[in-house]
């Protein structure tokens, strides 16, 4: 009930300071849509996410240290305790993309979207990771 009431709110994007005029989302297009479609649900169009719930990418010291590892949260997902900017996350997250391509897209956008400045990763660097099911 509360995610359909978020998921609503998310989905307005007529309000005044949406991030639409993000340049992350035309030097990343396909990543903005993969974020768009999949994890505003959860870390929302801010890119905030929800206090003792989920995370926040913008500015998020966690995604900043590692972005191999982000690259293999969206892909096998993630369920242990996490420390994200000073406070204790802990709800599982299920994975998110199917191919190598599309979490390199996603992270590329999250690393330089709401003024994040987290450089890119490259597809050579991750393909690598087995994708578990
Ligand atoms: C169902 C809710 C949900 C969705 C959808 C979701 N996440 Fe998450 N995300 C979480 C939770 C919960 C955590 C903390 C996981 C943990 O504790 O292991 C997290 C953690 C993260 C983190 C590491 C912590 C941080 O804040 O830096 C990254 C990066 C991340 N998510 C990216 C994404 C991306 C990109 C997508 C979309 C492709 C996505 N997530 C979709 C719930 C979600």
């Amino acid at each position: 009930m509360l995610l359909c009431a978020m998921m609503a709110f998310s989905g307005n994007n007529f309000a005044a300071n949406t991030p639409d005029d993000d340049p992350a989302d035309t030097k990343y297009p396909k990543g903005a849509a993969i974020y768009k479609a999949k994890c505003v649900a959860c870390h929302q169009l801010n890119g905030m996410g929800i206090p003792s719930a989920f995370p926040p990418l913008k500015g998020s010291d966690y995604l900043m240290a590692d972005k191999k590892r982000a690259v293999l949260q969206v892909l096998n997902g993630s369920h242990k305790e996490i420390t994200v900017n000073g406070a204790v996350y802990n709800l599982p997250m299920p994975f998110q993309v199917e191919t190598h391509q599309d979490a390199v897209d996603v992270i590329n956008y999250v690393l330089n979207a709401w003024g994040n400045k987290g450089g890119t990763v490259k597809i050579e660097d991750v393909k690598d990771i087995k994708i578990i099911r």
